[in-house]
């Protein structure tokens, strides 16, 4: 990554103002569901913290539109990142204004802050100049550690770097490198997985990754799509017909830089969208009009591991089948052992498929887990993430 990083300055006795993703899920009494993301900026907070940073973080939680919403305060994230400290984090109620200031004006040297949710304000989003200077106003550098959000230029992911200087934090850093190196300059053979429900939202990522793959492997609903463009009837299954020609595309594509675009072969069907539906294994030829493809077959996914296992590089985005369905997990849990299995650089993409691994148990084994959905996906398309512009070169 060539943008300058925290660990490139002095930050003792500095107010620090750290982005981080603390975009976690809860459950409807408010305790945290799952803190890999919190657990994932401890890096960042505690070298600040060890190097004598009056620490200041601010994040996002949901949606809340530029309303104050209770049910979208940070204060479980601060209780839960206290206990992973091991230390008291303070709570601000505002993130901007005398509150938020004299929050500031009383931490000392290695002390941490969590500001309250910038999305309580509408001008988070609509990255508002002034917004975004009084959140700058509190602190003397910025450090953006929120992959998740870098995609989002908001305030407090881009509009700050504006006012005072801007570093990466570690784990930024992170994500950028790992994703980075795969699509720049891999260690081939090089294999990206993509899976999911609908083609159409990630037509870039499969078009960028064309450009860099040697196997491109796609199953999930999107695979339909590519299946009726090969002329076979799908029966029920969710097809995006006004796609279907961009998927003979996509096929040509793939021919003409002659990469070896894997589909499924086979795959488990089943009369209705249900865990109770009795289900039945089938070459893709012989789906019946009255039939939906829920996952991929036994044969294919041991194709596709067949391909993963000796990879030197995988990308893997998207599940394989309705997973959540256990009946139609097996094709995604296929993947997930592969990729456990590979010893090449084996790099989880974000969203569902991090959920996939993780029920594994196999999360250990693989070289990087993204934390960002979105924007990772944005990353994958080649997109230049605007948190990420927004950080000075590095000198
Ligand atoms: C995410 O969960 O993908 C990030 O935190 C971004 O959230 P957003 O999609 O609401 O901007």
């Amino acid at each position: 990554m060539n943008k300058a990083g925290i660990e490139e300055i002095k930050v003792e006795g500095k107010r620090v103002f750290v982005r981080v993703d603390f975009n976690v899920p809860m459950d409807d009494q408010l305790n945290i569901t799952d803190d890999t993301r919190i657990k994932a900026a401890l890096p960042t907070i505690n070298y600040l913290v060890e190097n004598g940073a009056k620490v200041i973080l601010a994040s996002h939680l949901g949606r809340p539109k530029g309303k104050v919403n209770p049910k979208y305060s940070l204060a479980p994230v601060a209780a839960r990142l206290g206990q992973l400290l091991n230390k008291q984090v303070f709570m601000a109620k505002d993130c901007i204004g005398a509150e938020a200031e004299a929050e500031v004006n009383h931490l000392n040297n290695g002390q941490v802050l969590l500001l309250e949710n910038v999305r309580f304000y509408q001008e988070e989003e609509e990255n508002a100049p002034e917004f975004a200077k009084k959140l700058a106003d509190l602190a003397e550098i910025y450090v953006n550690d929120a992959f998740g959000t870098a995609h989002r230029a908001h305030a407090s992911t881009e509009g700050i770097a504006r006012y005072i200087p801007a570093y990466a934090g570690f784990l930024m850093k992170k994500e950028v490198d790992i994703m980075g190196k795969a699509l720049e300059n891999p260690s081939r053979p090089f294999v990206a997985v993509i899976g999911g429900a609908k083609v159409s939202d990630k037509i870039a990522v499969i078009e960028n990754l064309l450009k860099k793959v040697d196997i491109l492997i796609i199953g999930g609903g999107m695979a339909n799509t590519f299946l009726k463009a090969q002329g076979y009837e799908v029966g029920k299954s969710l097809v995006e017909d006004d796609k279907v020609g961009l998927a003979q595309e996509l096929l040509i594509q793939a021919q003409t830089a002659g990469v070896r675009l894997m589909l499924p072969t086979d795959v488990i069907v089943a009369k209705e969208f249900s865990p109770d539906a009795p289900s039945r294994i089938v070459k893709v030829s012989e789906i019946q009009p009255e039939e939906q493809a829920l996952d991929i077959g036994p044969e294919s996914s041991e194709k596709f591991a067949k391909a993963i296992i000796p990879a030197s590089t995988v990308i893997w985005n998207g599940p394989m089948g309705v997973f959540e369905m256990a009946p139609f997990a097996g094709g995604t849990e296929k993947i997930a052992k592969a990729m456990a299995e590979c010893q090449g650089a084996t790099i989880v993409g974000g969203g569902d498929s991090v959920a996939a691994v993780e029920k594994m148990g196999v999360a250990e084994k693989l070289t990087h887990i993204s934390t960002g959905g979105g924007a990772s996906l944005e990353f994958l398309e080649g997109k230049v993430l605007p948190g990420v512009a927004a950080l000075q070169d590095r000198q």
